[in-house]
């Protein structure tokens, strides 16, 4: 077996523990004997650098998860753009030079897969990078996400830095943002339906035409993922991350009005935007090194929708 990049029982600062990816790879790397190191928001603002270099030095930690960002679907991302430039670029440039400044030794940035351009040959792979124009929809988040890549590999060219980064597909599971404000497509359709069944509505409309394609992996899959990136992956380039499989948003509406009970007609208004066609990665580099998936997308749908009703009394 290879040698592990990440000692045993490592002290890893997880940016972000909170959201959906950071809670998902902090419960990992803790079930994995890890000590995870945290601060809350209202401890540390990331987009603070002083601070973050501050506070970095004093935790010292073996390694560094950088999965705080401002995030959100394709209307957060078309009505605030500043704030998804500005915020992602501020929140990189504290965490990955401050993690440099305090002499961490290994690091991992979570990117998106809408780095890549629009049009990308399917399925993607890593060096689709900077091959085209981008999604214009979200294309401020994804600038910014392209240069906490281009970040990390320079920290690695000019000063040998083992930092690494990921590019995670649509990710759902139990801590989902349901703000249909400011949510993606799996958690807002959870909640269309459920409302719909509840409110005995024999009739949900969605936004597009329902057929681009896309992936969904759930969190704790992508956390198994990170965990293997940062025991065995010391490479310039970015992994992929995704379970290898698309559908089409129609299909996957399909999937969640019968899980959640809905039995009316779903209807699309095809006024608003798709986004990209198709988006499938390729993680021929990430299933090289010994990861697969391992829940099935109906049983993870299931389970978020669960989780949701749980803790929100809904
Ligand atoms: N969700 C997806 O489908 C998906 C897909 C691909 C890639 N990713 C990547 O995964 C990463 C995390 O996404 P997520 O879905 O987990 O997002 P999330 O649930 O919104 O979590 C983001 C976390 O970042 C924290 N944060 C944001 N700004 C901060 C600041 N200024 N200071 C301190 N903490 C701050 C938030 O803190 P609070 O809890 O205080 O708000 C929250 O804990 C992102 O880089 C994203 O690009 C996500």
């Amino acid at each position: 077996m290879t040698e592990s990049l990440l000692p045993d029982r490592a002290r890893i600062f997880v940016a972000g523990h909170r959201g959906l990816v950071g809670s998902a790879v902090a419960r990992r790397l803790t079930a994995d004997g890890h000590r995870v190191l945290t601060r809350t928001r209202t401890e540390l603002d990331l987009r603070d650098a002083a601070r973050t270099a501050e506070v970095l030095g004093e935790l010292r930690p073996d390694a560094v998860v950088l999965a705080a960002a401002k995030v959100g679907g394709i209307l957060a991302n078309s009505t605030y753009p500043v704030q998804f430039i500005e915020e992602n670029l501020q929140i990189q440039l504290s965490v990955v030079a401050g993690a440099h400044a305090a002499g961490v030794p290994r690091l991992l940035f979570l990117g998106s897969s809408c780095i890549y351009p629009k049009l990308a040959p399917q399925p993607i792979t890593e060096d689709a990078l900077l091959g085209g124009p981008l999604e214009p929809t979200n294309r401020a988040y994804a600038l910014a996400k392209i240069a906490g890549v281009v970040q990390v590999q320079a920290y690695r060219q000019q000063y040998g830095a083992s930092y690494i980064s990921a590019m995670p597909t649509n990710l759902y599971g139990p801590g989902d943002n349901f703000d249909l404000a400011t949510s993606h497509v799996l958690p807002a359709l959870i909640r269309r339906f459920h409302e719909a069944r509840e409110e005995g509505r024999d009739e949900v409309v969605l936004w597009g035409s329902g057929t681009p394609r896309r992936e969904f992996l759930h969190v704790d899959d992508l956390a198994s993922a990170c965990a293997v990136l940062l025991r065995r992956y010391d490479g310039d380039d970015p992994v992929n991350i995704g379970c290898g499989t698309d559908l089409t948003i129609s299909e996957l509406a399909a999937t969640v009005a019968e899980v959640t009970g809905f039995a009316g007609r779903i209807s699309w208004d095809t006024g608003k935007p798709d986004g990209t066609p198709r988006k499938l990665l390729d993680v021929t580099r990430l299933t090289a090194l010994g990861w697969r998936p391992a829940v099935p997308l109906r049983d993870g749908i299931a389970a978020t929708y669960a989780h949701w009703r749980a803790t929100s009394g809904s």
